[in-house]
């Protein structure tokens, strides 16, 4: 245990020799450095703690390199400072440095043991390094002023009397006018090396300092300021009452101690969603930015939510707080009203249309028709219109032939239909059903015709060309007379009572029917297929080519 205590003793004392040793001065404390380029002035200042120059007590520099001393009683003329080197004050200074001058110095307060050293560097004029070790750096910011300060180290003290300072001057590299070292708006033209000079006088001599000071010149931060980016001011949100609504704040915030939150008439709102009305947040950090978003939720909007208003206030360490307010309003009801006017219009207006054509839809079409001009090409290749086939009507109901005679002109010569008529389209010579068959064949429609003092094919050829009527199903128009109407189907013809169902029926009033502009004409064009106008003219090849073969 003693052992122990007189080793540990014994190691102390070790360390503390070490370190006395150390400040002793044996070894000289690590030397300051001066840099100076070669024919300028330069001035090494002897630090306070060396002593103070009290008359008897004088300093003493050392040149260590040159083997050689100066103390301030040395000088008296220029003549005994051959190399420029002599003691003002406190100061060593050489006029206009040169390699000879490099090396170690040291000052001390006569011979004794404290020293204070320097190690004097010296470079060319040429000498890049200079300024690559000496260059002060300057930053500026565009826009903003800027004063570039001349370095002031190792120059002579104020107070040294003979060395008359002579100010300085800036210089811009690569320009040869002087420049002024202060700037009221920089530029980033304004960036390089400056050089700054400065001068002294001394015996009627002018000696030189330079500096060279780096302008940097960046381009000024746009300024980053919290903002809420919505909703707006004064936003009026419409509002269903009974339903959720959930307003969202939206910031972006710039530091982690910035935030926003909402307030209802100026108090705050709760953070606790087992509230009705509460709010809650996000934030979500990005590389500088922090995007934070408040929602305002109003589970159930009451009617007197829509009386308050609510901010949403941004707090910033940075700069002063920002609002934004906003209000509810009840949503306005879409008009039932006006809804229910809008769809009564378009169904009266559908139903007017539709009885209008229901009503006009014969006068439409024949209109349309008149208009359009006559159908154009006949892709069935039929020759007629319609086959006038006319039957005996049992009673006495049928059309005279005074009345078919009409019927026909009307229909050929007003309107423009081509009819096969029996007694002059059909070929006579062949078999009286094959002939009428042919007919119908080159017919687009069949008109039945009841005609009273019979004239035409018998009821035999109806009962012949039924099959063929129906097979075809050839489109079939009936005539009927006021008086078959009473005696309903029982005056057709048992072959033609099946295929009436099919086809459609035009009734002839007698006397009133007789007018080419009358209903019963109207409805029997409506039912007949537009008249073709190209017929004809197709007709006469087809007639020569009969001849010829
Ligand atoms: C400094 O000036 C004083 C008085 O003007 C003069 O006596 C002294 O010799 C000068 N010292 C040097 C080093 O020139
Ligand atoms: C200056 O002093 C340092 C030690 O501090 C020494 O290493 C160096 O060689 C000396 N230089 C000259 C030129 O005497
Ligand atoms: C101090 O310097 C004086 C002369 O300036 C000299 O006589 C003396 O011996 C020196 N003392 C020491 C310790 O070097
Ligand atoms: C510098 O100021 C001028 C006017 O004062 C302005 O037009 C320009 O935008 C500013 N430039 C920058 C980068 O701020
Ligand atoms: C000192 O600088 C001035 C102005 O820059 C110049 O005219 C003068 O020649 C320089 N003197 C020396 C010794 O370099
Ligand atoms: C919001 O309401 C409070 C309290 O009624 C009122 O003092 C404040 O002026 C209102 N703010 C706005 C922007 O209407
Ligand atoms: C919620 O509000 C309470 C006070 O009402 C507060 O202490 C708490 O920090 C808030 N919570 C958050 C996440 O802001
Ligand atoms: C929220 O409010 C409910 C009811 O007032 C309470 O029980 C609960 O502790 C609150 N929660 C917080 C986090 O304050
Ligand atoms: C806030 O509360 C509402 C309603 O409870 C919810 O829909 C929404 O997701 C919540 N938002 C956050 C960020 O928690």
């Amino acid at each position: 245990m003693w052992g122990v205590v007189v080793r540990m003793v014994k190691m102390l004392l070790v360390l503390l020799l070490l370190l006395l040793t150390l400040l002793s001065g044996a070894s000289p404390q690590k030397p300051r450095q001066i840099i100076v380029k070669a024919g300028e002035m330069v001035v090494l200042e002897c630090p306070r703690h060396i002593g103070y120059n009290h008359g008897e007590t004088k300093l003493v520099w050392t040149s260590y390199t040159r083997q050689e001393m100066y103390m301030t009683t040395d000088v008296s003329s220029v003549e005994q400072v051959p190399m420029g080197v002599f003691v003002l004050g406190r100061s060593l200074v050489i006029l206009s440095a040169s390699v000879n001058h490099q090396g170690n110095y040291s000052c001390s307060l006569g011979n004794a043991s404290s020293q204070f050293w320097f190690r004097l560097t010296v470079y060319t004029a040429q000498s890049r390094e200079y300024d690559k070790r000496t260059k002060h750096p300057v930053t500026c910011y565009t826009n903003e002023s800027c004063k570039m300060h001349c370095p002031d180290v190792n120059i002579p003290a104020a107070n040294i009397l003979n060395i008359t300072n002579n100010g300085f001057i800036w210089h811009k590299e690569g320009e040869s006018l002087p420049k002024s070292s202060y700037f009221s708006s920089v530029e980033m033209t304004d960036h390089g090396v400056y050089t700054c000079t400065r001068s002294y006088l001394y015996r009627g001599q002018m000696y030189n300092m330079t500096f060279t000071v780096e302008l940097d010149v960046k381009q000024k931060e746009p300024e980053r300021t919290a903002v809420i980016t919505s909703p707006h001011d004064s936003d009026v949100f419409d509002v269903d009452l009974g339903s959720t609504v959930v307003i969202d704040c939206k910031a972006v915030l710039y530091s982690d101690f910035d935030e926003i939150f909402w307030l209802s008439e100026g108090s705050f709102v709760e953070n606790n969603s087992s509230f009705l009305f509460f709010y809650n947040f996000t934030r979500n950090k990005h590389t500088e930015e922090t995007k934070m978003t408040a929602s305002l939720v109003f589970k159930i909007v009451l009617e007197e939510d829509l009386l308050k208003n609510y901010t949403c206030k941004l707090e910033s360490i940075s700069q002063g707080p920002s609002f934004v307010t906003i209000t509810l309003a009840q949503r306005a009801r879409p008009s039932y009203m006006s809804l229910a006017v809008g769809i009564i219009s378009i169904v009266v207006v559908m139903t007017v249309t539709l009885v209008f054509y229901v009503k006009f839809k014969i006068e439409i079409t024949l209109f349309l028709r008149d208009t359009l001009g006559c159908q154009r090409s006949s892709a069935d290749g039929k020759r007629y219109d319609a086959f006038l086939l006319y039957y005996k009507s049992d009673t006495d109901a049928g059309l005279n032939d005074c009345d078919r005679k009409h019927l026909e002109s009307v229909l050929e010569e007003l309107y423009g239909y081509s009819l096969c008529l029996y007694d002059r389209d059909v070929l006579p010579g062949k078999a009286e059903a094959e002939a009428v068959l042919d007919c119908i064949e080159q017919s687009r429609t069949v008109l039945v015709v009841p005609s009273s003092p019979d004239s035409g094919p018998g009821s035999g050829l109806l009962t012949a060309i039924h099959a063929a009527l129906v097979e075809r199903q050839t489109r079939l128009i009936f005539i009927r007379t006021e008086r078959m109407k009473v005696s309903t189907s029982g005056s057709l013809p048992e072959a033609l009572q099946l295929l009436s169902k099919a086809g459609d029926c035009v009734t002839w009033k007698g006397l009133s029917s007789t007018q080419p502009s009358s209903s019963f004409f109207k409805k029997l064009c409506y039912y007949l297929p537009a008249p073709q106008c190209e017929e004809k003219l197709r007709l006469l090849p087809q007639k020569i080519q009969d001849v010829t073969s």
